[in-house]
């Protein structure tokens, strides 16, 4: 089917009480192995590309791979830009065809950032495309956020509500623990931050940095109001670890189906098993 846009697939999930996955993608190997995932769990999924994904593949390249893979399959598959970073890169992504971009301005103060979302907000609104804002700073696992650090860093519950109802932004990603990249310990989520959240914002809560977190803490957010999950490092973890043990098993290989194949197939399998923790399995 045609892609579907963000808000499309959370509003579904806002009243199932369930989450959406969002992976991450940077080549075709990996959007096949989502939708594979998708299809054989019979759920929505988000795919979505950063910087990273973007430079490396070419707007244009992930625009047609996620399109051809959308319009072949049976599940609602929405397209859409992760961390973005300016009012003309979102104009770009939904010109280009993604039906979701998430403006990132979380590293302004809340004036600019509210402003900057406004702006994308009402352009997106004019084409139908959904509009995800961070508020707080998520930021990487080598950040390093100490105990005393975290009220700087964490998504304040008032001015989430001061946020959402300046913007009338449709979901929001919040600083409650979670860190992009491998964490070195085990993540603890303030849960109680994010109880408070949802009851001043009534939106879907974006959850970023959720790979390495327990399946029991992401199995909470989702109960407390994250409807979408994002996974970026796990997939990178899984691709890579099948392709080295295809490359170890066989060090003369010179056919790339042949380390890419397994990489592809390994990849689904961990995206099956998150879709299943977030409670999408059966919501297509
Ligand atoms: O949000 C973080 C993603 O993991 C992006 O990483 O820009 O290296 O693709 P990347
Ligand atoms: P991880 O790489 O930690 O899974 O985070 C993904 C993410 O939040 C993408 O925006
Ligand atoms: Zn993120």
């Amino acid at each position: 089917m045609p892609l579907v846009t963000v808000a499309q697939l959370l509003a579904k999930a806002e009243a199932g009480g369930y989450a959406v996955g969002a992976f991450n993608c940077n080549n075709m190997e990996i959007v096949q192995a989502i939708v594979a995932a998708a299809e054989a769990e019979n759920a929505p999924v988000i795919i979505q590309a950063s910087q990273g994904a973007i430079k490396y593949a070419g707007l244009d390249v992930i625009v047609a791979l996620v399109r051809t893979a959308a319009a072949n399959s049976p599940v609602p598959i929405a397209l859409h830009l992760d961390h973005g970073t300016s009012f003309e890169q979102c104009i770009q992504c939904i010109t280009a065809g993604f039906t979701s971009v998430m403006i990132d301005g979380s590293k302004y103060p809340l004036a600019e950032n509210i402003a900057l979302t406004k702006q994308v907000l009402a352009a997106g609104r004019a084409v139908g495309a959904s509009v995800e804002a961070e508020l707080g700073k998520i930021g990487g696992t080598e950040d390093d956020i100490t105990v005393n650090a975290k009220d700087a860093f964490f998504t304040h519950p008032q001015e989430a509500k001061e946020f959402v109802e300046a913007t009338g932004v449709g979901s929001l990603a919040v600083a409650i623990g979670t860190a992009h990249g491998q964490y070195k310990g085990v993540p603890q989520l303030d849960f109680a931050r994010l109880a408070e959240i949802k009851a001043l914002v009534n939106i879907p809560i974006v959850l970023h940095g959720s790979s390495g977190v327990p399946d029991d803490q992401i199995k909470e957010a989702i109960r407390l109001g994250v409807r979408k999950v994002n996974i970026d490092t796990n997939i990178r973890e899984a691709f890579v670890a099948a392709a080295r043990q295809a490359i170890m098993a066989n060090p003369n290989e010179i056919d790339p189906r042949k380390v890419l194949g397994p990489a592809r197939e390994a990849t689904k399998e961990i995206i099956r098993d998150k879709i299943r923790v977030f409670g999408s399995s059966g919501q297509a």
